[in-house]
Order: C-alpha cells, then structure tokens, then sequence
C-alpha cells in the first residue's frame, strides 16, 4: 500500500481528534429497509479503530442519485440504525452536512463517540467536485480518512476534493484492504490465474479485457457479451443482445488472445426473457434464429467449474447470464459455487463488487470467497488500470 492509512497515525493524532471519514454507505433500501447491509458491515473496522484510541468520528457517504437536493428517500436514517446495532453502541444522525449545525454537532462529539451526516449528494457541489464544499467539508474533522472504496472511481468533494484542504489525508482499513487483494491479484497473482468476465455488453468490459488478459492465464467470458464474440466468429446469434457498433473489435481481440480467451460452448435460450418456462440448451452453433442467449450452457458451467477448480487465483466480475431469473442462474450459481470450492482449496478467490456480488451473497457464498469487493464500478476502474481519484487525493506513505 503506497498511501498512509489509520494505522500510520499516532496514537495522539486520533485521541481527541474529529476523524472525517468517508464511507460508502450506499445501500440497497425498500423503503426504510436496508436490503442487503454488507457495506455498513464493512465499515466497521475502521470506524471501531478509532473509537477504540479515542477518535471523535464524523461519517459521509452518499446514497443514491438524488441530483444534488435534498430527497427524503435519500436519507442515511437507515444506516445510523444499523450502523448502531452493528457497532453496538450510539450513533447520531443529524439531518446536515456541510451547515454551521453540522460542524457545532461535530465539535460537541465526546472521545469515542459517532455521528453521521446526511447524504453528501443532497448537496449540489459534491458531484461537480466544487472547491468550496469542498473546503466546507474540510471544517468538519480534524483530519480526513477515505474508507469508500466503492465510490473511489468519482472524484466529489468528499471522496477526493476534501482531501487537498484536510491533512492528515489517510486510508480507512476497508480501502486498504481493496486496494491490497486486487492490487496484489493483478501484480504477483499466484498461477494459474483465472479471470471470468460476465455482463451484458462487450463495451463495458473492453478496457478490463485488454487490461487483464497478458496478465491471465485463462479468461473464461460468460453473459451476453459472448454474443458479440459469436458474431465476431460468424455464429448465428438470433435474437441475443449483440453489440453491432463492437464486432470488428471482438474480432480483433479474438485474434490478439489466442487460445487464453474462453467463450462458452454452449448456451440457455428462450425465445425472451420473460418465457423461461421455455429456456432449453443448445451448442453455440445451434442458437435458434428467434431465440435468444440468457445463460451459459451447462456443459460451458462445468468446463469453467473445472478451469475456476484448477486456479490459484481467480477473480469474477459480472454474472453468466440473466440470474434474477432461477432458468437463467445456473451459470452464475455454478461459478459461485466453484469458487467457494476452490478458495476451500487454497486459491485466492476475488469478486468483483456489485452483481457478482449480489449473487454470490444470495448464494450465502459470501463468506466462503477470499474477498468480496464492496465496489462494482470502482473494482471495475482499478482492474481496467485507470486511478482512482478517491486514492490519488490520499498522502502518499513515503511523502
Ligand atoms: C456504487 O454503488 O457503485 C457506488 O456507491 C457509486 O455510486 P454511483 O455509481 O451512484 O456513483
């Protein structure tokens, strides 16, 4: 890790000092009800480190896109009541953020003590990265810690503009740990190194394709991106999703990679999306002219299985196929599971945040990978090689 985190700071920096920290709370809610809370729990290390040496900690995050005003469905509420269960102790909300309320509630915090501010983008300077919010945000803490991985690919006033105007400027302990698997994976994999690329659009994926594939022993591609793929090779695709405006580019890289890129054989059609009753398999050469691609075959999901089985180091970003949809999950799940497997067996097994990780976790596989990534299009970013301005506003360690 090149930037200083928490644990670079003396005991005497944190003691009595308001840390503003940064996380990224932004949760699946219906309604009030925090749908999946693996966020919030993967803050905890951090904000418990300095309550533990006696940090005042003062909480952003954003939640949602409410376009820079306040939305009272926008509101962080939820999260102070799970964020205290979780943490077992108090946690104040207040419904400000940038005010002279917000920093007064800032100052009166006791050593030990929590608040959370409301929603950063309620504000309208924090998705423009606006200088003076971020100089305001600067006033509410003694030093500022970035523990949002997940919102590290924006450059906002609060995950990368406060930082030029609050030093010390460090990593929180989740933010470490992101950078260290997926640093470490993409750096000094231990072999072979497997990457499975999922989604729907070959678009999306073209930078972390080109990116990871010398690094990779195998790239193994699921989802309907293998459908552009398929044209590429002069496959008919019937009615699949196919990136016309991306052909030529999959031809290209096809003939770049060789035998390192792994396409399935076979795949699960349904003449739409809505007809799963009639999904059925069929060999990649079958696909019928009226049907479309919706998963990966079964015999494709075991020959991944196998390839994940053999890894040492794997690492998945988007899903095999439509897998809200019990007729099109299976190639997810088999993948999941495959993983869970092989980390059983020693292998570093990474996902990729957001989809992925939303099916492994309904899998209940969570616990059972290496890592699971708190950040899709943050991980996303890092894998693609790009920086991460939420990283890049941090002091480096050397300095
Ligand atoms: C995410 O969920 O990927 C992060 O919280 C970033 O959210 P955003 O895409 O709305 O910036």
């Amino acid at each position: 890790m090149e930037k200083k985190t928490v644990r670079d700071l003396a005991d005497e920096q944190v003691r009595g000092k308001r840390a503003l920290v940064r996380c990224d709370f932004n949760v699946p809610l219906e309604g009030a009800r925090i749908t999946d809370d693996s966020r919030i729990t993967a803050s905890v290390p951090t904000i418990k480190h300095l309550t533990d040496r006696g940090g005042r900690v003062v909480l952003l995050s954003h939640l949602g896109r409410p376009k820079g005003k306040p939305d009272a469905k926008y509101s962080l509420q939820p999260v102070a009541i799970r964020l205290q269960e979780l943490l077992g102790m108090p946690v104040r909300f207040i419904e400000a953020t940038d005010s002279e309320e917000a920093i007064h509630a800032t100052r009166s915090l006791a050593d030990g003590e929590v608040l959370l501010l409301e929603n950063t983008r309620f504000l309208g300077g924090e998705e423009k990265n606006d200088a003076g919010l971020s100089r305001a945000l600067a006033e509410l803490g003694d030093f500022y810690v970035n523990d949002a991985f997940g919102a590290a690919h924006r450059a906002h006033s609060s995950t990368a503009g406060v930082a030029e105007y609050l030093k010390p400027a460090v990593a929180g302990l989740l933010l470490e740990k992101e950078l260290d698997y997926l640093g470490k994976a993409l750096a000094d994999p231990r072999r072979p190194f497997v990457a499975i690329l999922g989604g729907a659009k070959i678009s999306g994926k073209i930078d972390v394709i080109e990116q990871m594939l010398p690094k990779v022993d195998a790239m193994l591609i699921g989802g309907a991106m293998a459908c552009t793929f398929f044209r590429a090779m002069g496959l008919e695709t019937g009615k699949s999703l196919v990136e016309e405006d991306r052909v030529d580019m999959a031809k290209d890289i096809l003939d770049r990679a060789g035998s390192k890129l792994i396409l399935p054989h076979d795949a699960i059609v349904a003449p739409a999306m809505d007809q799963p009753d009639r999904a059925h398999a069929v060999n990649r050469a079958g696909i019928p002219a009226g049907e479309a691609m919706f998963d990966i075959g079964p015999a494709t999901a075991e020959s991944y299985a196998r390839a994940i089985g053999l890894a040492r180091t794997v690492i998945w970003n988007g899903p095999m196929g439509v897998s809200e949809t019990p007729a099109f999950a299976k190639g997810t799940a088999t993948v999941a599971q495959a993983m869970a497997d092989a980390t059983g067996k020693g292998a570093v097994t990474i996902v990729g945040g957001g989809d992925s990780a939303a099916a492994v976790a309904d899998a209940g596989l969570s616990g059972r990978m290496s890592h699971v990534s708190t950040g899709g299009g943050a991980s996303l970013e890092f894998l693609e090689g790009k920086p991460l301005p939420g990283v890049e506003a941090l002091e480096d360690r050397a300095a």
